[in-house]
């Protein structure tokens, strides 16, 4: 592999300061035993054969550090697919990054997590499809997952890993979130993040299937409120919110650009994990650039800094440094223009478009998923 080590950044003209990111979420791999339909990752996902080696991840990790990066998440696909796991963790301890570790769970051993914990990593946020078995191994569609995912939280808690749940949900599952709460008590987790489902890639793909009603939607928002209440101090609930039915937009990464970038198993450096989907931005690979070149200067990152780019309804509105005029992957999605306002917008001429679409699809009642998997043939391997 060729990788081109550069010790000082060259550093891009700039209009003004850039802000320093201060997250860098680190796909190691797109391999995953699970399917989830609403997975994050692209739909045309890296082979193994295109994953940086471990070489090139210890340096972005370096460079990371130096850009100001202060939190790593090691993410995939299943990042304990990589077997230099543990090496990659021991090097972001060494430089200084608050290492974060995102896993679903399955196939991971008690001597693994042993492993990884020794290594120093600070921190484990694990997934649930579901919050009983029988829905976690349908949405994965791995059977046995959830007895296993169970098991890895009680490895962790009794290695003294500080534990998350995070829970993806949507029409399968949203009335679960009462008992998605007690399975992260009972686990001894202080914190949950309950993230409806966001859609783009393959969870636009399965959109149909994943659509809950305006009515779900509204009495998982009550559910939340009131446990944010009555479970203060003992557990953190981050939620994130649903686009569809929303009145404002969400600060899609807080920002284009501002305060955080991806860094694809093949090296590409994005601003979103769902940047892909607008066509023709230009992503600089790690094996090319550093990653402080990547960020000053990378037509990517530039596209929708700050708010020249935004449409006037954008530009000439109170919120635009609050939302940053919402998520440009949904733009794309929905309006077929990365720049245009965010549909979630309710001063968005689509806003009513996209209702009617999130109506349609929970009215419709679709079962069958079009499961997360490899598409195209692989030839290397
Ligand atoms: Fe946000 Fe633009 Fe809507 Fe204003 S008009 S609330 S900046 S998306
Ligand atoms: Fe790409 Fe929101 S997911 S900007």
């Amino acid at each position: 592999m060729n990788v081109v080590p550069r010790s000082e950044p060259i550093a891009a003209p700039v209009a003004v300061p850039l802000p320093v990111p201060y997250g860098m979420l680190a796909e190691l791999t797109h391999r995953c035993p699970l399917m989830c339909p609403y997975c994050s990752n692209p739909v045309e996902l890296d082979r193994r054969n295109a994953e940086l080696d471990t070489e090139s991840w210890l340096r972005v990790f370096g460079e990371a550090a130096r850009l100001g990066v202060l939190q790593v998440h090691l993410s995939g696909g299943e990042p304990t697919a990589r077997r230099d796991l543990e090496e990659m963790i021991r090097h972001c301890v060494k430089v200084g990054l608050y290492t974060n570790l995102i896993t679903a769970g399955v196939g991971v051993t008690p001597e693994r997590l042993q492993a990884i914990s020794e290594a120093g990593v600070d921190h484990i946020q694990l997934s649930f499809q579901g919050a009983t078995a029988e829905v976690t191994d349908h949405v994965s569609n791995f059977r046995g997952a959830h007895e296993r995912k169970l098991a890895v939280a009680r490895e962790v808690r009794r290695l003294g890993i500080p534990l998350t749940i995070n829970s993806v949900v949507h029409r399968a599952n949203i009335h679960q979130i009462p008992d998605f709460l007690e399975l992260a008590l009972s686990l001894g987790a202080k914190r949950i993040e309950i993230a409806h489902a966001q859609y783009y890639g393959w969870a636009l793909r399965n959109r149909g299937a994943l659509m809950p009603t305006r009515e779900q939607v509204f009495e998982a928002l009550d559910v939340v409120e009131e446990a944010r209440e009555r479970l203060k101090g003992v557990l953190t609930i981050d939620a994130v919110v649903p686009d569809y039915y929303a009145k404002y937009p969400k600060a899609c990464m807080n920002g284009w650009g501002r305060q955080s970038l991806n860094v694809t198993p093949s090296g590409k450096v994005l601003p979103c994990h769902a940047a892909e989907t607008i066509p023709n931005l230009d992503f600089w690979n790690v094996r090319e650039h550093s990653l402080a070149e990547i960020w000053q200067a990378s037509p990517a990152f530039n596209a929708f800094r700050g708010t020249d780019w935004m449409p006037e309804l954008c530009r000439s509105c109170e919120r635009k440094e609050k939302d940053w005029g919402g998520c440009r992957c949904q733009a794309m999605a929905i309006a077929g223009d990365a720049a245009a306002t965010d549909p979630a917008c309710h001063k968005s001429p689509l806003h009513g478009h996209l209702l009617a679409l999130a109506e349609a699809d929970a009215a419709a009642g679709v079962t069958d998923y079009d499961y997360r998997r490899f598409t195209t043939p692989d030839r290397a391997q």
